[in-house]
């Protein structure tokens, strides 16, 4: 029997063409990892982010695999021009097979304290960005009945609390998104996901300079094990296993998504707000 992994990353049959991967927010953490696991299973790689030096150290590292292309494409996409050049990029390449939606940020000011630029570089960044490569892949894959879309949201996308307002809710839309295009592609052997990590080794909370003591040790994943969650429930993109748009890495994150569920919202959101209380008395804070 065929194993699915293998499947995954198969030279299409007809063409023998390679299979490629992009990838935003590859110059760290998630994304980093994103791209290691994509070139092990045979991938041809474009990295996207701002930082070209880190994407370079990376691209040398897989370029060390035998038979790899990595394809280095520094953008920020905040910024319409490099958002409309990562898209023209994705037009131009026909045999994507993977899009990662990873770049992202937080933010510690309260929205009514912040500096209105931030706030849109989010939403730009989580929204915009995502939308925008989402619709230059798409039409490619479904015509190729072919291809997996990730979308790095956050176990976040199911809360709300001080100080987190806009990265919760640009979470949340892009865990909408995803639901709504898993239902326009059922059908197709197309694959969306909406990845939901909790607390992650990464850069994530040093770019944030938040301390990492505010959550328990017990709590933390690392950027392998989200990674490799979310690559196992993709799936074998032939349409055969249950589709599941969601993904949750650790049974602890889908008991905290549960209980987003359950409780009434005024418990939910008092309990935020006292955690987050607590974190301020201890000099601490928290985000994911
Ligand atoms: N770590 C967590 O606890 C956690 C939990 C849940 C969800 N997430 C989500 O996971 C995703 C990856 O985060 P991470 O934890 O891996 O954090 P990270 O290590 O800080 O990586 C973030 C990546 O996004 C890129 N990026 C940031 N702003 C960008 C921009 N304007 N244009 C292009 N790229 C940009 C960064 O690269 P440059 O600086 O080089 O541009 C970096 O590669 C994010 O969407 C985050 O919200 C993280």
């Amino acid at each position: 029997m065929t194993d699915p992994a293998n499947l995954l990353t198969e030279p299409h049959a007809e063409t023998s063409e390679r299979h490629v991967a992009l990838i935003t927010g590859a110059s760290a953490g998630i994304g980093a990892m994103f791209a290691r696991k994509l070139a092990e299973r045979g991938c041809d790689l474009i990295l996207v982010a701002r930082r070209k030096e880190k994407l370079e150290q990376l691209a040398d590292e897989i370029r060390g695999e035998p038979g790899a292309t990595v394809t280095v494409l520094p953008a920020d996409l905040t910024s319409p021009a490099d958002l409309a050049r990562v898209y023209e990029h994705i037009k131009k390449t026909p045999n994507l097979e993977y899009l990662v939606n990873n770049a992202g940020f937080g933010l510690l000011p309260k929205f009514s304290e912040s500096e209105i630029e931030s706030q849109n570089a989010m939403a730009q960044l989580h929204v915009m960005a995502t939308l925008n490569l989402t619709h230059a892949a798409l039409p490619k894959m479904v015509e190729r009945n072919r291809g997996f879309i990730v979308n790095v949201a956050s176990v976040a996308a199911f809360f709300q609390s001080p100080s987190n307002v806009v990265y919760c809710s640009t979470k949340r839309w892009l865990v909408s998104f995803s639901d709504g295009l898993d239902v326009e592609l059922t059908g197709t052997n197309v694959v969306v996901q909406a990845l939901c990590p909790g607390f992650t080794y990464s850069e994530f909370h040093d770019v944030m300079k938040v301390d990492r003591r505010s959550v328990p040790e017990n709590m933390w994943l690392s950027a392998e094990y989200v990674v490799d969650k979310s690559l196992k429930a993709l799936g074998d993109g032939t349409g055969k296993r249950n589709r599941k748009y969601l993904c949750i890495p650790s049974w602890k994150y889908k008991l905290v998504v549960l209980s987003s569920k359950i409780l009434p919202r005024f418990l939910r959101n008092y309990l935020g707000a006292a955690r987050h209380r607590r974190m301020q008395k201890l000099g601490l804070t928290e985000q994911m």
